[in-house]
């Protein structure tokens, strides 16, 4: 297996875990890192055993055939420009840009360097997710009628606002399920944002928030089950699928008793139980702490050749940046 060399432009709080993951997937050699600092840049290539380049231009003149980009989203199109212009393929952490201007101008760069760029929404590549996608993607449960997703945590550190640095998981959820939305509604702000987007035939409920640790899970109700991708969002492990086949009329005998044990607010705790516990549940963990399969998904791209991941593709990354705009557009 040829190994796929990785370079680390940025080497803040998320470069650590990204890296961890990183060393997980296999056939990978970590080279080289730059920062603006370099006592920060030293201390990371110690603890990473790289190499600590003097400058970025030394970094893009390195031997690494693949930057991960992990500066604040206000830098991700300079940065990923210059790695795609340098030839380097391009992980470009999440926000993929600051708005669907700059994603479109970062995957129009992708396209003219002929060099492969991915966005590191490490949810889409996550084992139970996938599945979970597959699964309503190919029609299993039906046609999707409603979903809701959110994810949001008290005194996050948001420096971007809400909807860039949370939203994006929920409104990620959204698109890997149903696509673009044909329209957008909206309340909230920095901190916090609710929007409703309108499918025609579905609706998709998001929240976000930097102030409230919100339920971080989602739910999506299609026309045969009712599918529960267990917290957190970002790095689920399971899902909960309840089928809704059976007509209400063969449900009646059994719901009247039911009704009357539910009616007993002692025993109705321990009926919601049992029913949560017969519900049957899909588990598929996460290899360590949950980013080696976006490693291994760029890995496998560029040992095929593939110059974008079939399981994200550019045009999704863009698409959730114009759903972006859309939300900030209702917002005001
Ligand atoms: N996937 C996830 O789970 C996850 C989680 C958190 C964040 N993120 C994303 O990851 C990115 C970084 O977040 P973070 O939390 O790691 O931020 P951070 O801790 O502030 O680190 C940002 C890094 O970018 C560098 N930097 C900042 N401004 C720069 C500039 N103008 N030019 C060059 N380098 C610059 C900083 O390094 P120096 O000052 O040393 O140069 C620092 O190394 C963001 O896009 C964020 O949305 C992803």
């Amino acid at each position: 297996m040829r190994a796929i060399r990785w370079g680390i432009l940025g080497v803040g709080v998320i470069s650590d875990d990204f890296v961890a993951g990183l060393k997980l997937a296999p056939g990978t050699e970590l080279m080289a890192c730059w920062s603006r600092s370099p006592e920060r840049a030293a201390a990371f290539a110690e603890r990473h055993r790289a190499v600590s380049c003097s400058s970025l231009d030394a970094l893009l003149a390195s031997q690494v055939d693949v930057i991960y980009v992990a500066t604040p989203p206000g830098q991700h199109k300079e940065h990923a420009l210059a790695c795609l212009n340098a030839g380097k393929a391009v992980l470009l952490e999440k926000p993929f840009a600051c708005s669907a201007a700059e994603a479109r101008e970062i995957a129009a760069a992708a396209r003219k360097a002929n060099r492969f760029c991915m966005e590191a929404m490490w949810m889409r590549f996550v084992p139970a997710f996938r599945e979970l996608v597959t699964s309503v993607r190919q029609g299993r449960h039906g046609a999707v009628q409603s979903l809701e997703a959110s994810l949001g945590f008290a005194q996050a550190r948001a420096r971007d606002g809400a909807l860039l640095d949370l939203g994006v998981y929920p409104l990620t959820f959204a698109h890997a399920l149903l696509g673009a939305p044909k329209t957008v509604k909206a309340i909230g702000g920095h901190e916090e944002v609710s929007a409703v987007l309108d499918y025609g035939t579905a609706q998709a409920s998001i929240r976000c928030s930097s102030r409230a640790q919100l339920r971080n899970d989602a739910v999506v109700w299609a026309e045969r089950a009712r599918l529960h991708l267990e917290a957190p969002l970002y790095r689920p492990e399971s899902y909960a699928t309840m089928t809704v086949s059976a007509p209400v009329a063969e449900l009646t005998p059994a719901r009247g008793g039911l009704r009357a044990v539910t009616q007993r607010p002692e025993l109705r705790r321990w009926v919601q139980r049992a029913k949560a516990l017969a519900e049957p549940r899909v588990t598929l963990p996460a290899i360590g702490n949950g980013y080696a399969h976006e490693a291994i998904e760029v890995n496998d791209c560029l040992r095929s050749g593939a110059l974008e991941s079939a399981v994200l593709p550019l045009e999704e990354s863009i698409a959730v940046m114009d759903t972006v705009d859309a939300v900030r557009r209702a917002l005001q």
